[in-house]
């Protein structure tokens, strides 16, 4: 008999595909996110799941799921996802690292240049028809180029980043739990500061680390007052990794000159003084968001259920002593 999986997003054709020799599949396909009680529900007889960044899976939900025994996230960060929890109940769990890094480094650079270049308050001026021709002091951003680029998290998304300020003949400075090998930093062109540094030198800020209990809010009201009042700074990491009410303080009195968010507290709500504010450029999570991106994050999902669940040695398993 079939092994009994659940996918509680919308997913490619393909996945589907894949999939369907090895599993009875119950996929939503309409893609409107469970609530708590409707997870529990549609995972109670599975022996596997495929989940977003949206399911919360937790403890409460795992006891109600005696036959799981592998959550595969379609993400590369896990913090939706308790895996002690997971690993107290002998399940599985898996993410996708190292198949997004190239278009969520593209992504932290759209937002930079599109932050540092005031982009989207430039074309709503023009879509409201307040242009009414070329001065010279008109919408006056800041340069990427020669200037300061500061990294927090120096993962392989963070280094892709760091990879790109070559062009733009950038100083690089990066900070994270564990210092690069030499070689690395050679090949990423960045030295490595401590938190204080990057803050008072950088003049674009990007994070790049995953948010967990010690990187919730990482910058705060302290760390803003920090930052130069030039500075700017990208979040596509986790909305949680910034205090957003403080940055939204910062935004209006100027402490900082802008911010490039793709990600926010309590998502998908977000403050809504961010949409008051010109100086800040918002995108809805989308920094992983190309069609090979998004299918290669879940067919890596799903490459990493099959195994969980035929071989019990799944490529990315976050916690290897439930192996099974
Ligand atoms: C996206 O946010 C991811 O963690 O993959």
């Amino acid at each position: 008999m079939k092994s009994k999986i659940l996918i509680t997003r919308e997913v490619f054709q393909e996945v589907l595909d894949y999939l369907q020799p090895y599993f009875e599949i119950s996929a939503n396909q309409e893609d409107a996110p469970f609530d708590a009680p409707t997870l529990a529900r549609r995972l109670a007889d599975r022996d596997g799941v495929m989940t977003a960044l949206t399911d919360r899976v937790d403890s409460a939900l795992l006891d109600h799921c005696p036959k799981l025994k592998a959550v595969c996230n379609i993400a590369v960060g896990y913090n939706n996802i308790a895996v002690a929890a997971c690993t107290a109940h002998g399940v599985m769990a898996t993410n996708t690292p190292g198949v997004l890094d190239n278009s969520t480094a593209d992504f932290t650079w759209a937002l930079i240049l599109a932050t540092a270049r005031r982009l989207t308050e430039a074309e709503a001026y023009l879509r409201n028809g307040e242009w009414k021709g070329w001065h010279l002091k008109q919408l006056l951003g800041v340069d990427v180029y020669r200037a300061t680029l500061g990294i927090f998290g120096m993962g392989r998304i963070g280094q892709a980043v760091a990879r790109r300020a070559e062009g733009f003949e950038m100083t690089v400075l990066y900070n994270s739990r564990t210092p690069l090998s030499d070689v690395i930093e050679q090949h990423c062109g960045a030295a490595y500061a401590t938190k204080n540094e990057i803050l008072e030198k950088a003049d674009i800020i990007t994070l790049n680390l995953p948010y967990s209990a010690e990187t919730h809010h990482f910058i705060g009201a302290k760390e803003l007052a920090k930052m130069k009042p030039t500075a700017i700074l990208i979040n596509v990491a986790r909305g949680g990794v910034i205090d957003d009410q403080a940055l939204v303080d910062a935004l209006s009195s100027g402490l900082i000159l802008g911010a490039g968010l793709d990600v926010f507290e309590n998502e998908p709500r977000f403050h809504s003084a961010f949409l008051k504010l010109k100086n800040v450029v918002l995108a809805p999570h989308i920094a992983s968001s190309t069609r090979a991106t998004r299918l290669a994050m879940a067919m890596t999902a799903a490459r990493n259920l099959a195994a969980a669940l035929t071989t019990g040695n799944p490529p990315n398993l976050l916690n290897p002593e439930v192996k099974g």
